[in-house]
């Protein structure tokens, strides 16, 4: 492998699965593979378990570690062809790309969308830029449209509770103050649809997503309805699609403990960071059904998973 971009990278998602856990028990059985070798994160938006979880598993690989938030502190990218650079940005992608791709062996990108503009957002602009651009493998550490570290961990995580009979596993869209990116709900779709389970997606109107994401996948706009029999709930906010970047609090979409019993003793999942008693009632995250800590324990098996398929491919 060697750019990690979307999902579609995995190419055998079981033999993936059962690799990351391997590492979970085991962690330091690489610590040499990436000797001598240096990682770059850039993050063009904030973070707490990308950053601290795909260093970690950079070190436990032995890799050296350098971090730039480019926001605030690297100049200003411009990524459009031929363009009269008169205005503010003060350095083009190209250059940028080709330099640190001599301080460094892989490079690691988080860049969100900006939900201004539609079209820019799913163009994947800044990621897929750095890929044109670079000379070494370039990782998703989420981009506009998706988050593949963490729909690695959340297969990872589903895989680690999974029950004995196929699981009905729901994505429920939750309240939230911002305008959010589809980026993380797009890829926990995308993976729902390479694994075993009945999985259904419900929102309000409104809030579809992109239908070429979402192909066949069941929308239930009754949440209540959806939730029914439920094995795993996974929770995230997004902004409208449709309607791009408008956002909604509508407080009856609000993860309770009512509508968790309706559930077969479902697992409650969200990515984190999260907004308590604004998404989810203290009550649920606080439960013993929540499994949001071990999920982002995770984060760091998926990125050192990643990261050692393309340390083993250089
Ligand atoms: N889930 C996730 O990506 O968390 P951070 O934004 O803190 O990295």
């Amino acid at each position: 492998m060697n750019n990690y971009f979307s999902i579609e990278d995995i190419d055998s998602l079981d033999t993936w699965i059962n690799q990351a856990i391997e590492i979970k028990k085991n962690p330091l059985s690489d610590k040499t593979l990436g000797t001598d070798k240096t990682i770059g994160l850039l993050f063009f938006n904030p973070s707490l378990r990308t950053r601290l979880s795909t260093q970690k598993a950079a070190l436990n690989l032995g890799l050296n570690v350098i971090v730039m938030n480019f926001t605030g502190e690297g100049w200003s990218l411009e990524y459009g062809d031929g363009k009269v650079m008169d205005q503010g940005n003060s350095e083009h992608v190209k250059e940028a790309a080709q330099v640190i791709s001599q301080y460094c062996d892989i490079l690691a990108i988080r860049a969100f969308a900006t939900l201004k503009n539609r079209e820019e957002d799913y163009e994947e602009k800044v990621v897929k830029n750095f890929m044109k651009y670079a000379s070494i493998p370039v990782i998703n550490m989420e981009s506009a449209t998706g988050h593949p570290l963490q729909a690695l961990t959340d297969a990872i995580t589903i895989a680690e509770h999974k029950p004995i009979h196929k699981p009905k596993i729901v994505l429920s869209w939750a309240p939230h103050p911002k305008a959010l990116p589809q980026a993380v709900a797009n890829s926990f779709v995308e993976m729902m649809q390479r694994m075993e389970a009945d999985f259904v997606i419900t929102h309000p109107v409104g809030f579809e997503l992109a239908s070429q994401i979402t192909n066949e996948v069941p929308i239930d706009y009754n949440q209540e309805k959806a939730f029914k029999d439920a094995d795993f709930v996974y929770v995230k906010n997004w902004s409208s699609y449709t309607d791009y970047g408008k956002s909604s609090q509508d407080q009856s979409w609000m993860i309770t403990e009512e509508k968790m019993k309706l559930t077969n003793n479902a697992k409650f999942m969200h990515c984190l960071p999260v907004r308590r008693n604004v998404v989810v009632d203290d009550a649920v995250i606080d439960s013993n059904n929540s499994i949001v800590i071990e999920q982002a324990n995770n984060r760091t098996y998926a990125a050192q998973l990643v990261l050692k398929k393309i340390l083993e491919n250089k």
